[in-house]
Order: C-alpha cells, then sequence, then structure tokens
C-alpha cells in the first residue's frame, strides 16, 4: 500500500483527513490533518494535492524518511541503466517524478514578491483539472500502437506524433522540407522589362498570363482553406496531419509567390484577385471546389457515418485529384510553355517550383485516398465509384473550358485542341491512380517535357537563368 489518503469528515470550510504514510515496506506512520478548504480551494481533489505537497515537503527535511540513501541507490541504479538500451526512465526516476510534481507544486505557493495580478493568476490555475482537459481533448490516454493508427474515425490520441503507421507520409513530409524554397529567391527584372515593353508579349501571350495568376491566385487559397478548416480535423492521423501542415505552408509560399508575381509586374491586383468571381472560366473552377467543402466545413460536421464519411472522401477527391490534379495542368503547361520560349521566365520558374511541389501533394492525396479504401472497404462502392469517375470528367470538362478561354488562337506552339488531349491524358492517369477505368481510351501525352519537370528533384533551373540549391536544413551535408 502507498500513501494514503483518507477523508475523515467534511465541515464547513475545513477538510479533515487520516493520513498513512508509507515508512518503508512494513512501517506507516498515521496522522491528522485539518485544512482550510477555503484558502487553499474548494475542491477535494486540490485539497488531496494539498495534503500531499505538505507531506512530501516534510520527506524532503528528513522529518520522515532519509532521502539520501534512496537517492544514491536510485542515482546509481540510473548511471548503470543510462549506458543500456534497456533503460526506462519510469522505473529509474520515480523519485525524480515525485519531487518534480512537489517541486512544481510549491511553485504555486503566493509570496511576498508576489503582485497581485500574479497572485490571481495562481489562483486561477488552483481551478484548472488536468485529467479533465486532457480527456476532452483525446478520446485515449494510452501509449498509441501502429495497430490503433487509423487515417479516419481513429480514436488513439493525435498528439503522439510516432510509432509511424504510414512511412509515406512522413517521408513527403521530410522531401517536401528538404525542398523548400521562396518566391523572393527569383529574379524577376527581365520579367518585368518583357511585361513594360508594349511590343514584348502579344496579346494571347498577356492573356494567359493575366488569366492564369487570376486563377491561381485564389486557387491557392481555396485548397489551404479546405486543409485547414477541413482535412487537418478529419484526417486522424498525426504523420499525414504532419504533412498537410507542410502542404499548407507551401500553399501559402504558392499565394506569396502569385502575389510577388503581380506586384513585380505593377498589375491591377483587384483585377486579378477578383477573378474567380469575373471571369466565368475561372470562376466555375472555384465554385466547383467549393461546393465540396462547403458541406463539411461546418465545426459540427464529423465522420463515422456512411454519409459523412463519403463526404469526407469526395472532398479529397475535389481537391486533390481535380483541383490540385487537374484544373492546374492548363496553366503550368502553357506557363511553363512561355519560359521554354524565354518568355516572362521569373513566373515561369516560380510555376515550375510550384508544380513540383504540387506535384506532392496530388501524390499525397491519392495516397490517402487510397489508404481509405483499404481501410475502410465499405466506402469504396459502385454509387461512389460512379461519383468519382463524374467528378473527374466534370473537372475535366471545365478545364478544356479553361483552356478554350485563355487561347481562343494558337499561341506558343500549342492550342486549345491540343490542351484537350493533354487533360484527357492527365484524367485518365487521375482515374486510373484511385483504381478507376480509364474514360478517354487512346489518348497520349502531346507535353512529354511537363513529366520531367515534375520528376526533378534537386535540379539546375528549367531555364538555365541560374544554378539553385534547395536542399536545407536536415538534408544539408555539412562536410
Ligand atoms: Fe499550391
Ligand atoms: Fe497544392
Amino acid at each position: 500500500m502507498q500513501d494514503t489518503y483518507i477523508p475523515y469528515v467534511d465541515l464547513p470550510g475545513y477538510a479533515l483527513y487520516i493520513v498513512l504514510l508509507k515508512i518503508n515496506s512494513t512501517i506507516y506512520s498515521a496522522h491528522i490533518i485539518l485544512i482550510s478548504t477555503n484558502y487553499y480551494c474548494a475542491q477535494y481533489f486540490n485539497t488531496i494535492k494539498f495534503a500531499k505537497n505538505f507531506f512530501g515537503h516534510l520527506r524532503r527535511k528528513n522529518l520522515m524518511l532519509n532521502w539520501d540513501e534512496v537517492d544514491s541507490a536510485t542515482t546509481d541504479a540510473l548511471a548503470i541503466k543510462g549506458t543500456n538500451t534497456g533503460y526506462t526512465s519510469k522505473d529509474s526516476t520515480s523519485h525524480l517524478d515525485n519531487a518534480g510534481i512537489s517541486a512544481a507544486w510549491e511553485a504555486r505557493n503566493v509570496t511576498d514578491s508576489d503582485s497581485a495580478a500574479v497572485v490571481r493568476a495562481k489562483a486561477a490555475l488552483e481551478k484548472l483539472d488536468v485529467d479533465k482537459g486532457l480527456a476532452e481533448r483525446e478520446s485515449s490516454a494510452a501509449r498509441v500502437t501502429v495497430d490503433e493508427k487509423r487515417m479516419i474515425n481513429c480514436r488513439a490520441d493525435l498528439n503522439q506524433l510516432v510509432p509511424f503507421k504510414y512511412d509515406w507520409a512522413w517521408q513527403k513530409y521530410l522531401d517536401s522540407c528538404a525542398n523548400h524554397w521562396m518566391p523572393q529567391e527569383v529574379n524577376m527584372t527581365a520579367d518585368i522589362a518583357l511585361w513594360k515593353n508594349s511590343t514584348g508579349l502579344t496579346d494571347d501571350e498577356r492573356r494567359i498570363v493575366m488569366r492564369n495568376l487570376g486563377f491561381f491566385s485564389t486557387a491557392d487559397s481555396l485548397v489551404a482553406n479546405n486543409l485547414v478548416l477541413v482535412l487537418y480535423r478529419l484526417i486522424t492521423n498525426p504523420e499525414c496531419r504532419q504533412y498537410i501542415l507542410r502542404q499548407a505552408f507551401e500553399e501559402a509560399i504558392h499565394t506569396h509567390a502569385y502575389q510577388y508575381c503581380i506586384e513585380s509586374l505593377s498589375m491591377d491586383e483587384g483585377e486579378i484577385f477578383n477573378m474567380y468571381h469575373e471571369i466565368p472560366s475561372v470562376a466555375k473552377k472555384a465554385a466547383w471546389s467549393l461546393k465540396y467543402t462547403r458541406s463539411i466545413s461546418e465545426p459540427k460536421f464529423e465522420t463515422g457515418t456512411l454519409k459523412n464519411d463519403k463526404a469526407l472522401l469526395r472532398n479529397l477527391i475535389a481537391y486533390y485529384c481535380v483541383l490540385e490534379g487537374i484544373f492546374f495542368y492548363c496553366g503550368f503547361t502553357q506557363i511553363l510553355s512561355m519560359g521554354r520560349r524565354n518568355k516572362m521566365t521569373g513566373v515561369a520558374e516560380q510555376f515550375q517550383y510550384i508544380l513540383r511541389d504540387e506535384s506532392m501533394h496530388l501524390n499525397f492525396g491519392i495516397d490517402v485516398i487510397n489508404q481509405i479504401k483499404i481501410e475502410n472497404p465499405h466506402l469504396w462502392d459502385a454509387k461512389i465509384k460512379e461519383e468519382t469517375t463524374q467528378m473527374i470528367l466534370q473537372g475535366t470538362q471545365l478545364e478544356i473550358e479553361y483552356a478554350r478561354d485563355t487561347m481562343p488562337r494558337g499561341v506558343l506552339g500549342m492550342n486549345a485542341a491540343i490542351m484537350e488531349d493533354y487533360l484527357k491524358f492527365i484524367a485518365n492517369r487521375r482515374l486510373s491512380q484511385i483504381g478507376l477505368k480509364q474514360e478517354y481510351p487512346g489518348t497520349t501525352n502531346p507535353f512529354p517535357w511537363m513529366s520531367e519537370i515534375m520528376d526533378l528533384k534537386k535540379e539546375k533551373n528549367f531555364f538555365e537563368t541560374r544554378v539553385i540549391e534547395y536542399q536545407t536544413g536536415g538534408a544539408l551535408s555539412w562536410d
């Protein structure tokens, strides 16, 4: 039996306890204590804490036990165990835990030097119920095992990052961090000169730059909103949530990059940022995407039912497979094609780095969707397969319309018809990546150079304006 605190009688404003303190394995000492509950706290829980603190204090003053003996014995054990892989802190440092708890509790005592505000802060903390606070955050307080981890509807503690279940998610997080970049690193001087030169670009080329900055400047915000308002809350796996946080930061960098281009080129910011309201081909893509955020971004929305789990799956498909997986591809191809012709090379370089990030986002999303399918096979029924195919076909159609709007005539060695072939090729890829039948048989990739850009890891600048070393932090060799 350990130290025991028995409430003997409760009086108004006071609490009387019989306390049994363990001296050694066979001897206990008995004490009676009377505590004012008004002064320390009206809660029984805190009164007990006070009693423990009080007797802990007596112990440290050697009134109850000889702590020197205990310390030296345990310290020796620690020194030996600390060198072994079998060392467990729980076994070896319990005396430190107890001393730490007591010392921390004593810090709450009011001292002469405390201001009135500090006294109020200490008093307020008396009401903090730690057990209740943690229970409200997570349903389980136990140490997490791999088998408990699930992509959705997981009941294990989400604040315990390890052990990893989805190593691919953690690896993507590491790869993304190693490929960090910032928009200001890109030289925009040539773009500014070309943009200001009235004969530097054709009207068709200017339309492409304007339309794409208009679409992307708000599209990445829509993605970021969906990540932080929907997916971070509903994906119940910590390594995936770690990647989602990284992705959210990258979306902020992308929006920053578009703003940086718009500002560098002295464009009308209001016109560009409001295109998703004013330009039909841009507005339709935004409206189509927002439809999938709106239904499940309500704070009261919870997964755990067939209907709601499917809604989450549709959201993932809408954002990762369609918005980031199809809606970006006409614009990326147009701007990068411009860079290949040595026009707007700064804007094109920004888009090149964004495309590489987006390629990772897309692959992460595909992995998440397929993992949810594996863990929840009942969700992937004929109905949602048909719905998903329709979503991807609708997205492809909207992107074909965007291609026609942005390229009413041939430009940069391409036209809307060639882009349509490319988008159908992309749509086939998206369908097969999540296990669905391809709907555009026989299409081939008219822009194989796009795949090469996406696959670049640590590369020389595609447009050969300068060499960039992206690897940073832990990925650097310090030799
Ligand atoms: Fe982005
Ligand atoms: Fe993205």
